[in-house]
């Protein structure tokens, strides 16, 4: 019968941690290439030995790929503000150069839902979905893609909880680093780890036979005055500990603290990184290869993702300063995206591109100049009904829908997303 040994002591745990006899909970069994119980099987996470050592290297391959600088400055610039696992996925995803970093993203955090075999019935169906989806989207194949899906599955929601925890913490800091540092010792985002057997050792003096779980208390071992922590200032343990410590542990503090910095960016900014984001994808549609991307149940052109962020600025832009006048908004009489016309299918060419680039990136500044001549008041304000400015200025920014449902055309084949704006 096996036993449950527990420890919270941070001697005790590091010794638990760096026990080759004691492994993570193996993956149960494998299941259909594409399914959630295939890639539990597939990554470091869940394995030990060889496998681990080959699947870690797998890993840290693709984190190099990944520098801390540029996933904060992917942060930072992501003009969507909406879940944070969302926003900490589609950084990474865009650091990784994988083309439609929201549809990553999604399918990531459905993943991450039911990753450690907690989820019910359907959470592990919409999982295995996600991980059909996902496979084809993230480049590679095999274990290799498995370890790329499972890397952004664990900086999904651990990151998002660090970010979580810190913007709620109570007590003051003179800076972002002491928060965070803070924040991992008292309040960690992953709070306990645990281990399995897979011979007889001895931990701490303890017997721990072959088949007995160890639970690893990390809070408490934070907290306990003896433990040393504040003496030698060892290293959270809610990263883990060798040789299984968290390899996207740089990355994590990187986005945590672009996150945490004090001031979000302005409306206005908002709406400018909206535009150079969709310029940039727009550069590299001149490469189109002249069919229509799906994405839900409509098609995207270059050409009508360009139609769309125009008429989606001049329309919002027009109904901003009907409501400033006192006067009623224009009748919606748009066709949006429900339409895709033959002008939406023609070739763009590299003078179209200049063109949006001139036309876009003049309608950002008017839109940037009005937001700035209006006070925080009036940002907050709803004249005439509907949504605050300040709102309508972040919606307009979501228009990066448009654009990256025709995606990176420099990199993969054309891609899908799949959640969007209705119009
Ligand atoms: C605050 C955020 C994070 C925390 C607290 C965290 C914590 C951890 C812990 C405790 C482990 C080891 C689990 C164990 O020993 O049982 C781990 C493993 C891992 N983490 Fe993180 N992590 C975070 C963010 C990230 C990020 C951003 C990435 C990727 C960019 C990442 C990638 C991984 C991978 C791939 C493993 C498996 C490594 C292996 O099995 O050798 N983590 N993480």
């Amino acid at each position: 019968m096996p036993t449950t040994h527990s420890f919270d002591r941070y001697a005790d745990i590091m010794l638990a941690l760096g026990d080759p006899h004691l492994v993570p909970l193996p993956a149960a069994e494998t299941g259909p290439p594409g399914s959630l119980a295939w890639l539990r099987a597939n990554v470091a996470r869940f394995s030990s030995g060889e496998d681990h050592a080959r699947r870690r290297a797998a890993v840290e391959a693709d984190l190099a790929l990944l520098a801390p600088g540029e996933a904060a400055r992917a942060y930072a610039l992501d003009p969507r503000r909406d879940d944070e696992r969302l926003r900490v996925v589609r950084a990474l995803a865009r650091c990784l150069g994988l083309a439609d970093p929201h549809g990553v993203a999604l399918a990531v955090r459905t993943v991450a839902a039911a990753y450690f075999g907690t989820a019910d019935a359907e959470a592990e169906r919409a999982a295995d979905a996600a991980v059909a989806w996902l496979l084809p989207h993230v480049g590679g194949e095999g274990e290799r893609a498995a370890n790329r899906i499972g890397l952004l599955v664990q900086g999904c929601e651990a990151t998002a909880t660090l970010i979580d925890h810190a913007r709620r913490a109570t007590t003051a800091h003179p800076d972002t680093a002491t928060l965070l540092e803070d924040t991992l010792r008292r309040n960690p985002p992953v709070r306990q780890l645990r281990r399995t057997a897979v011979r007889p050792t001895r931990v701490a003096g303890v017997e721990v036979g072959a088949g007995d779980l160890v639970l690893l208390d990390v809070v408490a071992a934070h907290g306990r005055p003896d433990a040393g922590v504040e003496e030698h200032r060892p290293d959270p343990l809610t990263f883990g500990a060798a040789p299984r410590l968290c390899p996207g542990r740089a990355q994590a503090m990187a986005l945590a603290t672009a996150a945490l910095q004090p001031a979000p960016p302005e409306s206005g900014a908002a709406v400018a990184g909206m535009v150079d984001h969709v310029l940039s994808l727009a550069a590299t549609w001149t490469a189109w290869d002249g069919k229509p991307v799906p994405a839900g149940d409509r098609v995207y052109t270059p050409h009508k993702a360009i139609r769309r962020v125009a008429d989606h600025l001049t329309d919002h832009l027009a109904e901003l300063e009907a409501r400033l006048a006192g006067e009623p908004t224009e009748p919606d009489h748009w066709h949006a995206s429900a339409t895709t016309t033959p002008a939406d299918l023609a070739p763009f060419t590299p003078d179209d591109l200049d063109e949006a680039r001139s036309r876009l990136t003049r309608l950002a500044r008017i839109w940037s100049h009005r937001l700035g001549a209006l006070t925080p008041a009036q940002l907050d304000d709803s004249p005439g009904g509907g949504w605050t400015f300040r709102h309508l200025a972040l919606h307009v920014s979501d228009s990066v829908y448009y654009a990256e449902a025709v995606g990176d055309l420099s990199a993969t084949p054309n891609m899908t997303t799949t959640e969007g704006l209705p119009a």
